[in-house]
């Protein structure tokens, strides 16, 4: 038996289909803190909060392998991750597969704190685990695309630093994968085939708007106060604008093509994404 924690995300529904697809419904149960988000899922769902312990270890009765996806609480995810895999140890699960982030072991970007802390936890745990080091998403330069086609301007503190995204429809078919053929021991640094600068992604922005729009770069704490100008929460324009900035050293870029060969398939390209944000 499999599970997907995290199964009512993003991330998690992708992964939850790539994974029926690969070992049947019958073999997979979702988790998630409010199933009524996957009554459409056509898999089993039970109840598994990160913030209430006491819903873990039954939510994983009879599970072997799980698939543990990241909580969005920046800050708390700690000690979230802490009660699943407790949960997990005392469940019986055998092998937990975890999305980090990319180089979890050397990043620079503040946000890999928390996963390098629970990368520990893991090897702690005396469970046999996977990591998957996820890079960026594409999805995260093309979610609000249509203000800086209108003023012919994308902002960032990335320099000319390289990114090697991938969408999330790639990370979610390797963490299928992994999940399912995984020894237990493996680390896989996953990122797209290719990579661009973000003058790169704003000139294939221009090309497919059909009019300029140029890379702006800026100072780290003027891209998080123009930030926090548009709305965002203060923490979270810190958050985006260190994430911008210490990609501006390479720290989104991988060249192993390990996702790649992964999912028997190349990554999707930053210009298909692009587009599609654009149709
Ligand atoms: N690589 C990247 O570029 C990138 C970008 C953003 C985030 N991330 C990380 O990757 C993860 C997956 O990405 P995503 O795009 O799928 O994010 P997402 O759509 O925000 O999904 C987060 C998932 O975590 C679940 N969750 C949060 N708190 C929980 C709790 N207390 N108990 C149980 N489940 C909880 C959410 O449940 P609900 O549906 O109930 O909210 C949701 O299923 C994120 O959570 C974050 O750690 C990576």
């Amino acid at each position: 038996m499999y599970a997907v924690a995290g199964a009512s995300g993003q991330l998690g529904r992708l992964a939850l289909g790539e994974l029926i697809g690969r070992v049947g419904a019958d073999k997979v149960v979702a988790l998630a803190r409010d199933p009524a988000k996957l009554a459409d899922a056509g898999v089993a769902v039970r109840v598994a909060d990160y913030d209430r312990p006491e819903t873990l270890v039954p939510a994983l009765a009879g599970v072997e392998r799980l698939l543990l996806i990241s909580g969005n609480a920046v800050g708390a995810r700690v000690a979230q991750h802490k009660a699943v895999i407790d949960a997990a140890r005392e469940a019986g699960v055998k092998l937990i597969a975890y999305t980090s982030i990319l180089h979890a072991d050397s990043s620079t970007i503040g946000l890999a704190e928390e996963h390098r802390q629970t990368e520990a936890l893991l090897r702690e745990s005396g469970l046999a685990f996977v990591l998957l080091r996820n890079g960026w998403y594409n999805e995260n330069y093309t979610g609000a695309l249509a203000p800086s086609v209108a003023h012919g301007a994308i902002i960032g503190a990335a320099g000319t630093g390289r990114i090697a995204s991938a969408t999330r429809a790639d990370y979610a078919a390797a963490a299928a994968v992994a999940l399912v053929s995984a020894q237990g021991g493996e680390v896989y640094e996953l990122a797209g085939d290719a990579a661009f600068t973000m003058a790169d992604f704003a000139a294939e922005v221009a090309q497919v708007a059909g009019k300029p729009v140029a890379y702006v770069d800026m100072p780290k704490a003027d891209y998080a106060a123009a930030l926090e100008g548009v709305g965002l929460p203060g923490f979270i324009a810190q958050m985006v604008s260190d994430s911008s900035f210490e990609s501006s050293k390479d720290q989104l870029f991988d060249d192993s093509h390990t996702l790649s060969r992964l999912i028997g398939r190349p990554t999707t390209p930053i210009a298909e994404t692009i587009a599609a944000a654009l149709a």
